[in-house]
């Protein structure tokens, strides 16, 4: 492979959107972020220098990163942060993925503003197991506030309640027509009769899972999570944040009339019982001759599934299976090593003395995995890991299973605090690991993204109600189950997911719906080194931030 070489200045930029106009913290004053292009097999070395006064860090989201956890981004999970005028150079190799991934910041909310594609080709001589597009394009969804995303973060923390909602969904940061003072600032793609293009779907908004159709056109999906799928048409792609899902789209051989435009829409999937953005994002399909057309456009809308239409989105969920041919092999582990019963869900807290807490009846809003909230340290996890400097970093006794007796149907216990800690997960190296992830109904039920870092796992089973270790294995996929980085646990259910823990080094694990990370749902594992001499974790780079 080659090596492709960026540098990330982070800066500030005005920024206008709905007739309101921002300082945003931008990578080189764009907005999105830039694409990394890259090939399979390809060295990626990104040099992110920091001239802002916050402190970032840069994630590859899905990036397998392997033996090169240090490059993986999380604050005080693998990295401290870069601080005001320093720099660290991201040191990775793309290996065996091919698709669309992308990159955020991961500290605090600025991945609101700092995020990006990451287009990962095939290998030169490589074909492609479905027609090769004749162009392409990132369809990357985003949230826009008018107000500064931090203070919105900063003032639910205070006040235990939930945050300010967005003021706009964005697709390549650009509203649409069903916003203020939006109608320019609309994305459009041009496309020629009787072609296929590539849309490169991206779920980059914080907190809500979305789904998208475009009018009068199904699409067919190849690839989620940079790994090919056996493909299948869809009106409607739903799409929850973390996820990336690459569509092939074939433009109408017999050309529409001359002044036709169909939208392409987005809009959010809902499980919860808290507050949304309830509005439309919307771009626009044209057809290449319609730019000669004077006669007034004539729009054709999307048929959106209803906000909270779950049965489209499991039927979705279930047409997903893993391509598995002798090319692109399914390596699904048959057995396990190592089993995992982890709840996800909210919890509510009391209120700590001297406060005014927003959440139901005066309480504060809370996260957890078998009901731990994970509170972050001051120090790098990795770092600590690595020089054996765990003490007062982190424990190892993260739980196996929840501390009460889970039932999602019957009475929630009557405790449903949350305890706050730094708790991991060691594993041995190369250990097949299942995780059982149930999503509680303590304060309600949702549906939660859950992300893995370092790993795509395979989404072996997944069902309603209360997950049964005795019957519902018996169900399992152990032949083309999807494999990718973040599932969807479903509202009331449970997933289950295989993995092989054969990438040394501490891994992050979160839900990727922004404020359920910041109220502490999420954990980490570390996965120790292996014996052969290539299955260790290297040394630290040696600009690698300190706290
Ligand atoms: Cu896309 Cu831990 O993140």
């Amino acid at each position: 492979g080659e090596t492709r070489h960026y540098h990330f200045h982070i800066r500030l930029n005005n920024i206008t959107r709905l007739c309101h106009t921002k300082p945003l913290i931008t990578v080189n004053g764009e907005y999105p972020g830039p694409a990394i292009i890259a090939r399979e097999g390809d060295r990626v070395v990104i040099n992110v220098t920091n001239h802002v006064k916050d402190n970032v860090t840069i994630h590859w989201h899905g990036i397998r990163q392997i033996r090169s956890a240090w490059a993986d981004g999380p604050a005080y999970v693998t990295q401290c942060p870069i601080q005001t005028g320093q720099s660290y150079i991201y040191n990775f190799t793309i290996t065996g993925q091919r698709g669309t991934l992308w990159w955020h910041a991961h500290i605090s909310w600025l991945r609101a503003t700092l995020y990006g594609p990451i287009i990962i080709h095939p290998k030169k001589q490589a074909t492609y197991p479905f027609t090769k597009p004749h162009q392409e394009s990132p369809i990357l969804f985003g949230e826009w506030w008018n107000a500064n995303t931090e203070n919105v973060i900063n003032e639910a923390m205070q006040n235990g309640g939930g945050p300010n909602v967005s003021d706009a969904y964005t697709i390549n940061g650009l509203p649409g027509p069903f916003y203020n003072c939006s109608t320019k600032d609309t994305f459009k793609l041009k496309v020629i009769p009787g072609k296929t293009y590539l849309l490169r779907i991206i779920n980059a908004a914080l907190n809500d899972e979305l789904f998208f159709a475009i009018a009068n056109h199904t699409v067919t999906v190849v690839e989620i999570d940079a790994l090919y799928v056996k493909p299948f048409q869809t009106k409607a792609v739903l799409i929850s944040p973390g996820q990336t899902t690459n569509v092939l789209l074939k433009a109408k051989s017999i050309p529409p009339p001359l002044n036709a435009r169909f939208l392409m829409a987005a809009r959010p999937y809902v499980t919860g019982s808290g507050t949304f953005d309830n509005s439309t994002t919307a771009g626009i399909l044209e057809y290449a001759q319609v730019s000669n057309s004077s006669s007034p456009a004539l729009t054709f809308k999307p048929t959106l599934p209803a906000l909270n239409d779950t049965s489209f989105a499991t039927k979705f969920s279930q047409k997903l299976r893993s391509l598995a041919t002798p090319q692109f092999p399914a390596a699904v582990p048959q057995s396990v090593d190592k089993h995992f019963f982890f709840t996800v869900g909210l919890g509510l807290n009391p209120c700590p003395k001297g406060q005014k807490c927003q959440g139901p009846n005066g309480t504060k809003f809370a996260a957890s995995m078998n009901n731990i909230s994970f509170v972050l340290p001051s120090t790098a996890l990795l770092q600590a890991h690595y020089f054996g400097k765990s003490k007062g970093v982190y424990k190892l006794n993260f739980p196996d299973n929840p501390p009460f007796s889970f039932n999602y149907t019957g009475t929630p216990p009557n405790n449903t605090r949350t305890l706050n800690d730094t708790r991991l997960k060691v594993v041995p190296f190369n250990a097949t690991i299942q995780v059982v992830l149930q999503d509680t109904s303590l304060v309600g039920p949702e549906s939660h993204p859950l992300h893995l870092h370092g790993y795509d796992f395979f989404v072996v089973g997944q069902g309603t109600g209360n997950y049964n270790p005795r019957s519902d294995p018996k169900h399992f996929n152990l032949v083309d189950p999807p494999q990718r980085n973040t599932v969807g646990v479903p509202s009331g259910g449970w997933v289950a997911i295989r993995f092989r823990a054969d990438n040394p080094g501490v891994w992050f694990m979160h839900c990727h719906l922004e404020v359920h990370t910041s109220w502490g749902l999420k954990m980490a594992w570390v996965v120790l080194d292996g014996n052969a001499p290539n299955h260790s974790l290297p040394p630290p780079p040696s600009d690698l931030p300190a706290c």
